[in-house]
């Protein structure tokens, strides 16, 4: 399976703070933003991922991540010049796909939980079909959100309703069969003028090939689109960080785990990060090691 990080747009919502920085950049207490998805995609064994981001930005995501080989990864890069919606990134990554199938995760999404590493890899197992993930959230209309009927089957996801249905929002990760660019490349622009996921994802649930999963209660998918929410995901992942002494979103880590690098490597990324960071990394060698 391949992966994509769709890490472009204005972010004019969080203006000024992402004038003058993309908003996957930001720092979420002790790292920059992308590394939360990205660590996601990796720890459901994805080893070779396309980064998507403005022409702007393009330059700096390759100097922060640059090829991948460190971490035992492939990093390509390919640009969006306009934030023309979240499906475009299937038409920009048509030969980066090829025939496999394809997770998309949005680069300002943090995920965490327990047996989330097995829901993850389960469904990059996938072959035929999409998978997509609901979260319960106390406001609904900032989302895709799920329509289900009496038995809990899902009737339709609506984008951004303004009496939503339920409570349940679509995710920002999604795994798909290779037939999603055909459909990404069929639907047309919203009245926002954006190609929508949701109508990519509304296609598959009328082919009767949807399954969408519900993360229940052990799971946290945080929110990075108001100062506020910034704000409370730098402090969960601090405080979380504190009571388990283990790190949420390290990519050097997940790499280790993953078996993609090994001690040696990882202790050379640890040399290069003179902070608590890096010696977190050394730690990490001598329990696993
Ligand atoms: O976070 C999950 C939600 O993401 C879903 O529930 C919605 O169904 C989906 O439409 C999307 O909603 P948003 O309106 O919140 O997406 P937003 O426009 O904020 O874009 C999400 C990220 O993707 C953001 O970091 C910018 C990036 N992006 C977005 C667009 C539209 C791009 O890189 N290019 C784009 O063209």
């Amino acid at each position: 399976m391949r992966g994509i990080i769709l890490a472009g747009g204005k972010a004019t919502r969080l203006y000024p703070i992402t004038k003058g920085v993309c908003k996957q950049m930001l720092p979420i207490y002790d790292k920059p933003l992308i590394y939360y998805p990205l660590s996601v995609l990796m720890l459901s064994g994805i080893k070779e991922i396309l980064i998507i981001s403005t022409p702007k930005d393009i330059p700096r995501f390759k100097d922060l991540l640059g090829d991948g080989q460190d971490l035992g990864v492939k990093f390509f890069y390919a640009v969006q010049d306009q934030p023309r919606g979240i499906a475009e990134a299937f038409i920009i990554a048509e030969d980066f796909i090829g025939q496999d199938p394809v997770c998309l995760i949005l680069g300002d999404n943090i995920f965490y939980g327990h047996d989330l590493v097995k829901d993850l890899e389960e469904a990059a197992s996938l072959k035929n079909g999409a998978i997509v993930f609901g979260y319960q959230v106390k406001d609904p209309q900032r989302y895709g959100v799920i329509q289900f009927d009496r038995n809990k089957q899902v009737l339709s996801i609506v984008e951004k309703p303004k009496k939503p249905k339920s409570n349940w929002a679509v995710t920002g990760i999604y795994f798909y069969d290779n037939k999603v660019i055909k459909i990404a490349k069929s639907i047309k622009p919203s009245k926002r003028g954006e190609l929508e996921i949701t109508d990519v994802n509304n296609k598959y649930l009328k082919q009767r090939s949807l399954q969408v999963k519900l993360l229940g209660r052990g799971h946290a998918w945080l929110d990075t689109g108001t100062y506020d929410s910034l704000i409370d995901a730098s402090i969960f992942v601090k405080a979380l960080q504190e009571r388990e002494g283990l790190k949420i979103g390290s990519i050097e880590e997940a790499a280790f785990r993953m078996g993609y690098i090994n001690k040696d490597g990882l202790l050379r990324l640890a040399g290069k990060i003179n902070t608590d960071y890096g010696s977190y990394l050394v730690q990490i060698t001598k329990e696993i090691g």
